[in-house]
């Protein structure tokens, strides 16, 4: 695992987007996982620039979404779909065929969670897989719990991630409860993960994620066991890690 400690929220954006700009640059087929949340708005805004520039090109590549939120059509503004068509596929030119996400409206999870799992197999599984973490250490939507799940199932939301969610809904009670994720199988399953953290508020989940034991309590924790995980922070989610280091030291 590398860690790569940046300055602040703007460079880790930065960082984060040359990589997979990269990734990119050196596969123009590429299979790239994407999240949603704060963390990366910074990083797909830094990728669309550079393809203003001229500088990327995304007319080959393929996306496949961590997750989506049950409940909430492509159109309804809290959807993670509508996230991605404003913050990233509208500003690039990814084929619109190209993109894929769970689709919230499907009442039927068995037969979504079977649909998404299956589709991301046919792309020949997933070249980069960006993540964000959650407050609690979740990657996706796999929330603390007893066990790991290990592919694309449909999540109850804990407490704490409704409370973190709410600022983008009228109020909590408009948070959807549940959730189809990527399963942590899934997630390892990509060839290269790229974790992307910022912010105070998360050095404690980073801290957890990176050192404390493999659980499902800390679902991040699973990415210990990837070989090829580069995590790109800024100095205030780094800053547990930074201190806990410095007392070895
Ligand atoms: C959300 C998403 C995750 C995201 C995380 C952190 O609930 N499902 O994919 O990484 O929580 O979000 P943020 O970057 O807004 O802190």
């Amino acid at each position: 695992m590398r860690i790569i400690l940046t300055k602040d929220y703007q460079d880790m954006s930065r960082k984060a987007a040359n990589i997979i700009s990269a990734q990119v640059i050196l596969k123009p087929d590429s299979v790239l996982g994407l999240a949603t949340g704060s963390t990366p708005v910074g990083i797909y805004r830094q990728l669309a620039q550079w393809y203003e520039k001229g500088d990327l090109d995304f007319s080959k590549v393929t996306t496949v979404n961590l997750d989506e939120y049950r409940g909430l059509s492509p159109e309804d503004s809290q959807s993670y779909h509508y996230y991605m068509e404003k913050n990233f596929f509208s500003k690039v030119n990814l084929r619109a065929d190209r993109h894929f996400l769970p689709d919230g409206n499907n009442e039927d999870a068995a037969a979504e969670c079977a649909r998404y799992e299956a589709l991301i197999g046919s792309l020949g599984g997933i070249d980069l897989q960006l993540l964000g973490l959650g407050h609690n250490g979740h990657i996706g939507f796999n929330e603390p719990a007893k066990d790991f799940v290990g592919s694309v199932h449909l999540v109850d939301l804990a407490e704490r991630t409704i409370e973190a969610n709410k600022r983008f809904f009228s109020s909590a009670e408009a948070v959807p409860r549940q959730a189809y994720t990527m399963g942590v199988r899934t997630i390892l399953c990509a060839k290269k993960i790229l974790l992307a953290v910022s912010g105070e508020d998360k050095a404690d989940a980073l801290f957890r994620t990176l050192n404390g034991p493999i659980s499902p309590k800390v679902p991040g924790s699973v990415l210990q066991l990837h070989p090829d995980v580069v995590v790109v922070a800024d100095a205030a989610a780094a800053g547990r890690l930074s201190r806990e280091s410095g007392k070895d030291g």
